[in-house]
């Protein structure tokens, strides 16, 4: 397994920057929530489940190094950490769920002693972490199901073990197949501006020891038009409870494709990247990034300065166009109704939070 992050006891987060991948495997160490806010927003931390990871533990380190003996201002901190790190990226909805778990426990134990409050904060961001890597073993499980003896998937961006607290979501899915005994043969899309397919993903695979070939987005439809591709696996960044699912940009088309040639088209997701709380992705906020993600490579300008240019980092797929959703659950099939999965994704926290408490 790939170390991508991890909590010490002195109080500091050790990650690996993301964006040298796979020419350097650089560790950062930091003491200050704001270089965890920085982190993510730059993606150094990136893919859904892993920014809401470090957040968690971000909010435990804005608390442990602040002096005070001050309630008031103690809580005043509170809110200003959370708020930094809120304001690190605006789709991913696990960001804001671990943050408002975190919230929630410091509320429930504001009367108590700094330290103890301290305490309580580092044990629901060890749980965030922990209840993650859990997430990614029961959707590999549940989607692997989807998968025959001899399959060709296709995926886009990074939805693997640099992206969450275990195995990865979509590509979970293909280490589980893969364990399994399936012969699984992927096509990476390269994922463009940022490249998280050809540097991340491939780089994953190949750790893995899975087979793959990196292509370019804008070749997935002929592959898919000569037969060559039985599915489509990706993950998702924000769900809205009628399943429509926001996801890097080039989903979007690849769900289209997929409509035409009549292959598959899966989502791999775990309960903490459902909106309970909207009824259609119309509502997702999509982070427009900057424009030299794209007018620059390397640093060096490849286009005019002055040019015009779009970038938003996810695009919106309608749920008519997604086969299944793969939760730690099940794999959800259409109509998507969420309805019952709020109380059954409660319930299956406070399961996993007994049996660690040896109840
Ligand atoms: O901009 P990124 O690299 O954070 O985007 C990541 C994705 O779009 C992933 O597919 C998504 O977060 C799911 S990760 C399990």
């Amino acid at each position: 397994m790939i170390d991508k992050l991890e909590y010490t006891n002195k109080h500091e987060l050790i990650f690996l920057d993301q964006t040298l991948l796979p020419l350097k495997e650089k560790y950062l160490k930091t003491k200050n929530y704001k270089d965890v806010a920085e982190a993510i927003a730059s993606l150094r931390i990136r893919g859904a489940p892993l920014i809401g990871i470090a957040a968690a533990y971000g909010v435990v380190m804005g608390v442990h190094h602040y002096d005070t003996d001050n309630r008031k201002n103690f809580e005043i901190h509170f809110y200003k950490v959370t708020e930094t790190l809120r304001n690190s990226r605006p789709t991913a909805r696990n960001l804001f769920y671990a943050i408002e778990r975190m919230t929630k426990v410091f509320e429930e134990n504001i009367e108590k002693d700094f330290l103890d409050i301290e305490d309580a904060l580092l044990r629901e961001a060890d749980a965030i972490f922990d209840e993650d890597a859990e997430m990614c073993k029961r959707i590999g499980v549940n989607g692997s199901e989807l998968l025959g003896e001899k399959m060709s998937v296709l995926t886009h961006c990074n939805a693997g073990e640099l992206a969450t607290g275990g195995i990865g979501t979509a590509l979970g899915i293909i280490y589980t197949a893969k364990q399994q005994g399936k012969d699984i043969f992927v096509y990476v899309d390269e994922t463009r501006p940022l490249l998280q397919g050809s540097r991340l993903t491939a780089y994953e695979l190949e750790e893995n020891g899975v087979e793959f070939d990196l292509i370019i987005d804008s070749m997935a439809a002929n592959l898919m038009r000569d037969g060559l591709v039985d599915c489509v696996i990706v993950g998702a960044d924000r769900i809205a409870s009628n399943g429509d699912a926001v996801n890097k940009i080039g989903s979007y088309s690849l769900a289209v494709n997929c409509a035409f040639h009549k292959i598959p088209f899966y989502v791999a997701a775990p309960g903490s990247t459902i909106d309970f709380d909207i009824k259609s992705g119309e509502e997702i906020e999509i982070e427009e990034r900057s424009s030299e993600e794209i007018t620059r490579i390397k640093g060096e300008k490849i286009t005019r300065s002055d040019i015009s240019v779009q970038n938003p980092a996810f695009d919106l797929i309608p749920n008519e166009l997604i086969t299944a959703i793969v939760t730690e659950y099940k794999v959800h099939f259409p109509p998507y109704n969420f309805g019952g999965l709020k109380h059954m994704f409660q319930s299956y926290i406070s399961t996993l939070r007994s049996e660690e408490d040896g109840e």
